[in-house]
């Protein structure tokens, strides 16, 4: 009898609905949900078929501490073969003297940068959080910003663009021991030139955190950090469309210190299927329809950023060169928070956001985000954002008329993630 509960309980190949039909049956309405929204946070992508096969080949549960050929524990031999795949396709694609691919995410890439490259209580100089920075650039509720002696720069009131004459003398007059340069809403190319020049001036090190923009870096449509940053940190899932996780670039002299400060300063055994799905995303970014699809992300946000505009809305910086932009819904009488419910009613989903300046609180901010990497997977290219601005434009005059959206806006959301469903 006892025999049978352990036979039983140690059967770990009976499938998830006989298991567990409750956590299979959220599972898929989560998929059924993205399949019939058309999804617009600029932080969100789809995993190819080949990066899931990766991530779900049971990988996730050996113990590697350590790195390739310098394990904590045996029985390693095809994990290190895997990592230093990994490593190899990061330093190639980003052309980086050192690569780190153990990170589980942005924020933990980031962690262990501050940690190998300041001490507590250090001056470090970053984006304001309603200016498009991060959290984890020294905001008050975040670990960074009670360890270190964070300073913000804002962007130019009128042009709504960084200044950097403006970053150059408040790093003179500060003196840090670190910059940060990296966004999450900032819709414009970031000169990392400029402030490789400006760390350089004032004897600071220079971090770039391109979570963001790493798929847009790998095809040359915006700048690259890596000749001009100490060490550059990056998400894998967002634009570089690979696994949810993190990753970190750094010079030669710093590797020993970036890897001290991932394992053991901030994390245990790497996520082992996460960086075998790293390699493989990696791989496909290195392919030239990857460059193709990053090319249709930035036309597509620049077409829908025109289309809104058209419409009468106002785009903080009049537009964008990156897969985002940024919608300022003060004189539509309409907070972020009710621009998103109102469109999420019709299945736009698009995520509330602070706009430079803002008056209000991350809560309650003004503006909305939106950012295309996830529709071009579909397929949807500039006409089909056409017809997006135009739900999102009619969603938000009704919602600002304190009436719901009519239903042939949600028809309309339908007809088209049916033309295009999603394609995995
Ligand atoms: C600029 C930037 N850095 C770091 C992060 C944190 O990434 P994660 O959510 O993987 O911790 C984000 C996430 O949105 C980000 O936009």
């Amino acid at each position: 009898m006892l025999q049978d509960a352990v036979l039983q309980a140690s059967d770990l190949t009976r499938p998830l609905d006989a298991v567990d039909p409750e956590v299979e049956g959220l599972v898929a309405a989560e998929l059924r949900r993205q399949s019939q929204r058309i999804g617009l946070i600029a932080s969100e992508n789809l995993m190819s078929r080949a990066v899931l096969a990766a991530r779900a080949g049971g990988l996730a549960g050996k113990y590697a501490e350590g790195l390739p050929g310098a394990r904590y524990c045996g029985g390693c031999e095809y994990v290190d073969a895997l990592e230093e795949i990994a490593r190899q396709r990061l330093r190639g694609l980003f052309g980086a003297e050192y690569a780190n691919v153990q990170p589980y995410s942005g924020t933990q890439a980031n962690m262990a940068a501050y940690q190998a490259l300041c001490a507590p209580g250090d001056t470090v100089l970053a984006m304001d959080l309603a200016h498009g920075g991060h959290v984890t650039h020294g905001s008050a509720v975040n670990f960074s910003g009670r360890l270190y002696r964070f300073v913000h720069y804002t962007l130019d009131r009128d042009s709504e663009r960084l200044d950097m004459d403006e970053v150059a003398a408040l790093a003179r007059r500060l003196r840090p021991r670190l910059i940060v340069a990296g966004a999450c809403a900032y819709p414009r190319l970031l000169d990392f030139a400029a402030f490789g020049a400006v760390a350089r001036d004032v004897g600071a090190l220079l971090l770039v955190d391109m979570a963001h923009i790493a798929g847009l870096v790998a095809v040359g449509l915006h700048p690259s950090p890596v000749p001009h940053a100490d060490v550059v940190t990056l998400t894998t899932h967002k634009t570089l469309r690979g696994p949810r996780g993190g990753a970190i670039l750094c010079r030669a002299g710093l590797a020993r210190s970036i890897d001290r400060a991932v394992y053991p300063g901030v994390q245990g055994g790497p996520d082992v299927g996460a960086i075998a799905a790293k390699a493989v995303a990696l791989r496909e970014a290195a392919e030239p329809s990857f460059a193709a699809y990053q090319r249709q992300v930035v036309a597509n946000a620049a077409a829908l950023a025109e289309a809104l505009a058209q419409r009468g809305f106002r785009l903080v910086s009049g537009g964008t060169d990156t897969h985002l932009l940024l919608v300022d819904l003060r004189v539509h009488g309409l907070s972020g928070r009710q621009a998103e419910r109102a469109l999420e009613d019709v299945g736009v989903v698009v995520n509330k956001n602070l706009i430079p300046f803002d008056p209000h609180p991350p809560m309650r901010p003004s503006g909305i985000r939106l950012g295309t990497p996830l529709v071009t997977c579909r397929g949807m290219a500039e006409l089909e954002m056409v017809e997006i601005a135009d739900v999102i434009a009619e969603v938000l005059r009704a919602a600002a008329r304190g009436r719901s959206a009519a239903a042939h806006l949600a028809e309309r959301v339908r007809d088209l993630t049916q033309r295009f469903p999603l394609p995995v």
